[in-house]
């Protein structure tokens, strides 16, 4: 049996009863994030919690104590007995339940919080890597809002399933962003290379960590746009992100990256990486 939390309280999952006028369910108007657990202690959590805080504020949705969420996830740990081994925390809150009307609820109505916790499984072999396709990135123009509107996010995904890839990388105007649940990297000879943060691109918290490991490990590591006819320079490749921690890229739309195998820069910030980590894993 699944404990949760819902607007408040502690509950059976399957009791857990939200509005077909949530706005949530009606608008996607709603942000979420999701926090890795090792062996019971929650990863970055600071940094996502700060990302959920500034995620409701640009959406004006009052009223959620972001803070009190941490307390909530390892709660949530603890009751649903995840204190050894991988977890995963998601969190949600959306604006609320009301009669269906673009314009906010006014007056305004309570925010829903819901925050769940279950074992986790990665997926991938992080030392063989994974295959990607290219996509264009049909997403709307505020991607640096963790938004639960992922439709676009899940076509594309889906259409790498499909073609036997497991990650989809989204192009806009020739620049290669993210992936559908991933941030992105290159590696050009030594140096490595990811999108620059704006509007386009989620401010992903695996990102900032590879760009510390980077500058820390004395890697050369620059914030500025790839290109998809620079492709084909690329020698290295991968993905970054809470579920996918350090995942190699070897090959994007068929085409094998350097001899198609996981690089030397990969691997030592795969390495950097895990030894941020809490080593011990269940
Ligand atoms: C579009 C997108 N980019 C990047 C990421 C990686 O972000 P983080 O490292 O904070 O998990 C995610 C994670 O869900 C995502 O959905």
């Amino acid at each position: 049996m699944t404990t949760v939390y819902f607007n408040g309280n502690y509950l059976p999952q399957d009791e857990v009863r939200v509005s077909p006028e949530d706005r949530g369910f009606v608008f996607g108007d709603g942000v979420y994030e999701v926090i890795r657990s090792y062996q019971g202690q929650l990863f970055a959590l600071d940094a996502h919690l700060a990302r959920m805080r500034s995620g409701v504020c640009e959406l004006a949705i009052n009223g959620a104590d972001v803070d009190a969420l941490g307390d909530v996830s390892a709660e949530l740990i603890k009751r649903n007995h995840l204190t050894a081994g991988d977890a995963t925390v998601y969190l949600q809150i959306t604006r609320g339940t009301a009669p269906r009307a673009h314009f906010f609820p006014d007056p305004p109505v309570p925010p829903t919080v819901y925050a769940q916790a279950g074992r986790f499984t990665p997926k991938g072999d992080p030392a063989k890597g994974i295959a990607t396709i290219t996509v264009p990135d049909i997403r709307w123009a505020r991607c640096d809002i963790k938004t639960v509107q992922l439709l676009p996010n899940c076509l594309a995904n889906q259409r790498a399933r499909a073609s036997g890839a497991q990650e989809a990388l989204f192009v806009r105007d020739g620049v290669v962003l993210e992936g559908s649940h991933s941030s992105l990297f290159f590696v050009f000879g030594e140096e490595v290379r990811t999108a620059p943060k704006n509007n386009y691109i989620l401010p992903s918290i695996t990102r900032d960590i590879v760009l510390d490991l980077c500058r820390t490990a004395g890697i050369p590591a620059r914030e500025a746009p790839v290109f998809t006819h620079e492709l084909p320079r690329a020698t290295e490749s991968f993905l970054a992100g809470t579920t996918v921690e350090v995942m190699p890229i070897v090959r994007i739309d068929g085409w094998g990256l350097g001899d198609g195998k996981p690089g030397p820069v990969t691997r030592r910030l795969q390495e950097l990486f895990r030894a941020r980590t809490p080593k011990a894993r269940g």
